[in-house]
């Protein structure tokens, strides 16, 4: 065997003896690379006999397609066997149990809010929104509230200056002053949102929701107001009939003004809502005030309207049997996830979407 012969070999050997993908490669390189055993013994030929010459170089080139046939062999058995053993390492053990993850629900208020728009938009009722941060003018005065209204003492609303000329809103109604500043009547709106009051107990809590309604027209009457309730009322807590009183009262802002109450009475520990002997009081409302319009820029000669102010977490509590207002705002996960609403399981009355 000749010394070139003998090279084959012990090259051939070594790419058997490969054992991965990075040492085939450098055999590769070695053999076959810019400066490697094939080119350098090219490079040998110049020195040759014409006749040497051609008989050296096919000697290479034979030896140069041995090597490069078990070259690929041994190359795409080692590069098979990578890829499987990849694969089996990246493989999915579908029966590992899956992550617990948690679907968010939506807060009884937000449901509610969004139960009460849909119902009142569907007899042409738009809706307003106002800061949670307002002027004490909008608040109170431009809403006919004298100077020593008892709404007006400290203990009662929370003052953002000392001036006492900025405050948390203490209601939803400075939203009628701000509608029907920017705009012309008529006014049709509702405006659902946060409130702010000195108070706390099972049944008063320091921020709560209200939800204001404001409709001026031409010759609009109380007659309008009681049919508007009646339809609201009816439409929320799902029921045909509805045992409704308006009893007189007494707002700054409404004159006359009433309050209204609905009948109910309790069955096997639950409240049934809309008859029985036991009144429930659940808004406050009454035809606007003239010094209302006028201080909002409206002609009183020509327009004159109704307007209400609605407990949204009481609604929210008699109708989805909620015991503690409290309880709305601890922000517990648990009973969230008890009194929530599924994103995806909408009750049945709402409309918002399906309609
Ligand atoms: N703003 C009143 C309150 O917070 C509720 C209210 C009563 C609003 C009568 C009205 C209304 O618009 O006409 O107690």
């Amino acid at each position: 065997m000749s010394d070139f012969e003998k090279l084959i070999n012990d090259f051939k050997q070594k790419i058997i003896e490969a054992k991965n993908s990075e040492e085939i490669e450098n055999i590769s390189s070695e053999i076959f690379g810019k400066k490697g055993f094939i080119n350098s013994e090219f490079s040998k030929i110049g020195i040759l006999s014409p006749e040497d010459k051609k008989k050296f170089a096919s000697q290479i080139n034979n030896g140069k397609q041995e090597l490069a046939k078990v070259f690929s062999q041994v190359s795409s058995k080692i590069k098979n066997k990578e890829l499987n053993e990849n694969i089996e390492k990246e493989k999915i053990d579908v029966t590992l149990p899956e992550k617990e993850f948690k679907i968010g629900k939506i807060h009884p208020v937000s449901q509610v809010i969004d139960e009460i728009s849909s119902i009142f938009s569907e007899i042409g009722f738009s809706v307003e929104e106002g800061p949670d941060v307002e002027s004490d003018y909008n608040n109170f005065t431009a809403l006919n509230t004298p100077e020593n209204h008892p709404a007006k003492d400290m203990h009662d609303t929370f003052y953002l200056d000392n001036d006492m000329k900025t405050l948390l809103r203490t209601h939803t109604s400075p939203v009628q002053v701000r509608t029907m500043l920017k705009g012309k009547p008529p006014f049709k709106i509702i405006a659902p949102g946060r409130t702010y009051r000195s108070d706390s107990d099972q049944t008063h809590t320091p921020m709560f929701h209200q939800l204001e309604g404001l409709h001026i027209d031409k010759n609009i009457n109380m007659g309008h107001l009681k049919g508007c309730l009646n339809y609201f009322i009816k439409e929320f807590f799902e029921i045909e009939k509805i045992q409704m009183r308006f009893r007189p009262s007494h707002f700054p802002f409404t004159e006359p003004s009433a309050e209204v109450d609905i009948g109910y009475k309790i069955e096997n520990n639950k409240i049934v809502i809309g008859e029985g002997d036991k009144w429930l009081e659940i808004l406050g409302c009454g035809m606007v005030h003239p010094n209302v319009l006028k201080n909002c820029k409206i002609d009183t000669k020509k327009f004159q309207g109704f307007a209400f102010g609605i407990g949204i977490d009481r609604l929210a509590m008699l109708k989805y049997g909620i015991n503690d207002l409290r309880s709305f705002f601890e922000t517990d996960y648990r009973w969230l996830n008890h009194y929530g609403f599924d994103p995806l399981d909408v009750p049945t009355n709402y409309r918002g979407l399906s309609k």
